[in-house]
């Protein structure tokens, strides 16, 4: 009785048949027969946005962005507020995820072909989203204002500040003065909180606008996709390919909880201008490319590193054969398995680089470029 006089009081305001029918073309929207759980990732790289915006305005109420405030109130969200640890755990852990499944999601666009005409934007704006979403975990790893913290943002800046011409003005801007400080700290907050959050969320919106308007790729090349899938080979969006991302979405809650519990991340000592720790280190999906820049002179390695980003963005227009199937592009397949051969091996050197590890029974350090010193004469050699 109540359903069927909310029904009519809005049956009696709009035209609810007319908006129905764009929503349900939307949801019957035919997807490729080679639509598999691969197809998933960009959906859990939604769910991981979703899940930072909800968990960080818990976080917010309350968190203080200020030198004095940031990490005795971080510590009591950890101790005191109710559940506040489960929110930070789930934020801390789900910003990492989130750089992981942006990365992966990306690499199954790269591998299918996806990013070929005509969804050369689709792949622009996803880069742009990759990038912003670096950004965002650069800008979060400051908040909590602890040691870690504070040494890799006075050491990321300075990066910044070594390009030619606009790197001094950079890293003053994002600096706010000359040293990281309370207006570094207030600086990265309102891009963390305000800026990269709205400035992602149209992103999005465009970047899932894009991907609804054209449709998702098929396996074949390009000119030669059909336009009216057979809808005997095709899965509809509804309720298929919605229920695995259901599936998806549930297994990531579940991942988030259960890193959470398990291996939660420590707050570590509150940051102090005076001593610099031993071997600063940035995140790791920095690592890689913060390695390189060791191996170069440092405006040679910043031209370098700054390059990765601009080839990036600009691959759909480099790699301009038809074919989508990977094994039909060997040359391109190579690029990226060597691509990705390369940030795990400078990853791995810079992890290890300026630490001491036991290696079958025998004990090295590492120097400063990841080269392994053996340590003779120590007691576990
Ligand atoms: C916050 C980040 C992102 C979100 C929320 C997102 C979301 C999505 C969703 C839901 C889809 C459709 C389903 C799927 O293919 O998984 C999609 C498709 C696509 N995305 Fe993303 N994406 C993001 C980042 C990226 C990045 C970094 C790239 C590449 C640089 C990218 C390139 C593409 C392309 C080319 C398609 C079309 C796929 C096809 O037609 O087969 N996206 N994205």
């Amino acid at each position: 009785m109540i359903k069927k006089m909310i029904k009519q009081w809005f049956h009696d305001r709009f035209d609810v048949e007319g908006l129905k029918k764009p929503l349900e073309k939307q949801l019957t929207k035919p997807l490729p027969q080679h639509i598999s759980w691969f197809h998933t990732l960009g959906s859990m790289s939604l769910f991981l946005f979703v899940s930072q915006v909800l968990t960080g305005m818990l976080l917010l109420f309350y968190y203080r962005p200020t030198v004095d405030e940031a990490f005795e109130s971080v510590k009591y969200i950890m101790t005191v507020a109710n559940k506040g640890w489960l929110y930070r755990q789930i934020h801390a852990w789900g910003a990492n995820l989130m750089i992981a499944i942006v990365f992966l999601h990306m690499l199954r666009t790269f591998v299918t072909g996806s990013f070929k005409r005509p969804r050369e934007l689709t792949w622009v704006v996803g880069v742009l989203l990759f990038i912003m979403t670096c950004i965002f975990g650069f800008t979060g790893y400051l908040l909590p204002w602890n040691q870690l913290a504070y040494w890799a943002t006075t050491v990321g800046t300075e990066v910044a500040g070594a390009v030619p011409f606009i790197g001094e003005f950079t890293k003053t801007m994002l600096r706010g003065g000359s040293s990281v400080g309370g207006e570094t700290l207030s600086r990265f907050f309102v891009c963390h909180v305000i800026l990269l959050p709205w400035a992602l969320f149209f992103l999005i919106l465009f970047h899932l606008f894009l991907v609804r308007y054209q449709g998702m790729s098929t396996m074949e090349a390009v000119g030669e996709e059909k336009e009216d899938k057979d809808p005997k080979e095709a899965v509809p969006f509804f309720p298929d390919h919605v229920l695995k991302e259901g599936v998806v979405w549930f297994f990531m809650m579940g991942l988030l909880v259960t890193l959470s519990v398990l291996s939660p991340f420590d707050l570590g000592e509150k940051a102090d201008p005076l001593s610099t720790p031993h071997a600063i280190k940035p995140e790791w999906y920095f690592l890689p490319l913060y390695h390189v820049l060791k191996y170069f002179p440092k405006l040679v390695g910043i031209f370098v590193v700054s390059l990765a980003p601009a080839f990036l963005i600009l691959w759909p227009f480099f790699d301009r054969s038809k074919e989508r199937h990977p094994l039909k592009r060997p040359i391109s397949i190579t690029i990226g398995i060597l691509v990705i051969l390369s940030l795990l091996f400078f990853g791995i050197l810079g992890y290890v680089s300026e630490s001491k590890q036991t290696i079958f029974g025998k004990v090295y350090e590492f120097d400063i470029y990841g080269i392994p010193h053996q340590v003779l004469n120590h007691p576990s050699s």
